[in-house]
């Protein structure tokens, strides 16, 4: 092991994980040097090797739904009481789990979604069950009701959710209050360019006690600093897949955040994930990446920097935040 990744508690709850962790959303995506099997081993390795042990996965990923959590499996095999995975069920995966009749948050489709997500990981438990997305249709008192039986019957450790507004936070959490069974985490876009979470999110999970994942937390890579006005390295995603966040990107501002990096001896990329470590609400920032060096950076940055108050302030004043929704 060539770095260590301080370890954070996620929320209130007894999990523990790396507070730099991988998002796996690049296995098995197409283009990506973690296409294959091959690509995404070299990723996984260079992660337990440099101290990440916590894998942000979910059903949906990959080039056809299932992909990503089946290389996970593969390139984690033998490891697997090293490390910490948190899947999620809950977006449309075709007909992976079965018909689903738009009620992705039942008790029967969970049932299907568990035990899809163990038999691709090849594990007999997992370690943070999320629910990737509200169901409009389904109440949550039934989806709690049927993660707490999976908790039960010990395929699932603890349960998150993802993509929820500030009300169906509490909505979900006095229910979960009442059926003893709790959401311990929330996952939502969380970024020094995109700063909304500031407003529901957190304050939500400090007074539930619950850990934040932030996601997109170098904006699909755009925080790295490897892109300018004019350039982007080719096979890099906003090259090849989301060219629009490059055209729409606000470059003075990047450059400012350049500077501010520069001039304490750091990269953009150790401020972005040392400015989302400043927050004591997140447990673990879930940046993807496609190449083993990646990893490396991105495992070293934890550590990189540790901000000042004076630092926070600068940082506002580059990538100002959304302004609080109510003084009480
Ligand atoms: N809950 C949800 O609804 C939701 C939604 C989206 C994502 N997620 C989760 O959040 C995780 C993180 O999101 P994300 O991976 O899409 O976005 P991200 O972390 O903002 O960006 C990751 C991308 O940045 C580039 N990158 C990473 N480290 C780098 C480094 N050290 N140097 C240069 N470039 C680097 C890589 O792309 P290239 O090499 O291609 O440039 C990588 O794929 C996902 O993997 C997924 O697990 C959840």
């Amino acid at each position: 092991m060539t770095s260590t990744v301080p370890i954070r508690r996620v929320g209130a709850s007894g999990l523990a994980v790396s507070s730099v962790g991988l998002g796996c959303n690049n296995l098995g995506r197409p283009g990506t040097a973690t296409q294959t099997l091959e690509g995404t081993q070299a990723v996984i390795d260079a992660a337990l090797d440099h101290g990440i042990t916590f894998f942000d996965v979910a059903d949906c990923y990959g080039a056809e739904p299932g992909l990503s959590e089946t290389l996970l499996g593969r390139a984690l095999a033998g490891r697997r009481d090293r490390v910490v995975i948190g899947t999620k069920f809950g977006l449309p995966v075709g007909e992976l789990n079965g018909p689903d009749f738009g009620a992705r948050g039942s008790r029967r489709y969970i049932r299907r979604a568990v035990e899809g997500s163990l038999r691709r990981l090849g594990t007999d438990y997992i370690d943070l069950f999320q629910f990737h997305t509200p169901d409009p249709t389904t109440p949550i008192e039934e989806t709690l009701d049927s993660l707490g039986s999976l908790i039960d019957a010990g395929l699932v450790r603890y349960i998150g959710h993802s993509n929820r507004s500030g009300w169906q936070i509490a909505d979900a959490e006095a229910v979960g209050q009442r059926l003893r069974h709790r959401f311990i985490s929330a996952q939502n876009e969380y970024s020094l360019l995109h700063r909304t979470a500031e407003q529901e999110i957190l304050p939500a999970a400090r007074h539930y006690g619950l850990g934040v994942f932030p996601y997109f937390p170098l904006f699909n890579g755009l925080l790295s600093g490897k892109y300018t006005a004019t350039s982007a390295p080719s096979g890099s995603r906003l090259a090849e897949i989301k060219p629009a966040l490059l055209e729409s990107a606000d470059w003075p501002r990047l450059e400012q955040l350049q500077g501010f990096a520069d001039a304490r001896g750091v990269t953009m990329l150790d401020i972005a994930f040392a400015w989302l470590l400043s927050r004591p609400e997140i447990s673990s920032v879930i940046a993807g990446a496609t190449r083993p060096e990646q990893v490396a950076q991105n495992a070293a940055a934890a550590t990189a920097i540790e901000l000042s108050p004076t630092d926070l302030a600068e940082i506002d004043a580059i990538c100002p935040g959304p302004g609080r929704v109510s003084q009480f």
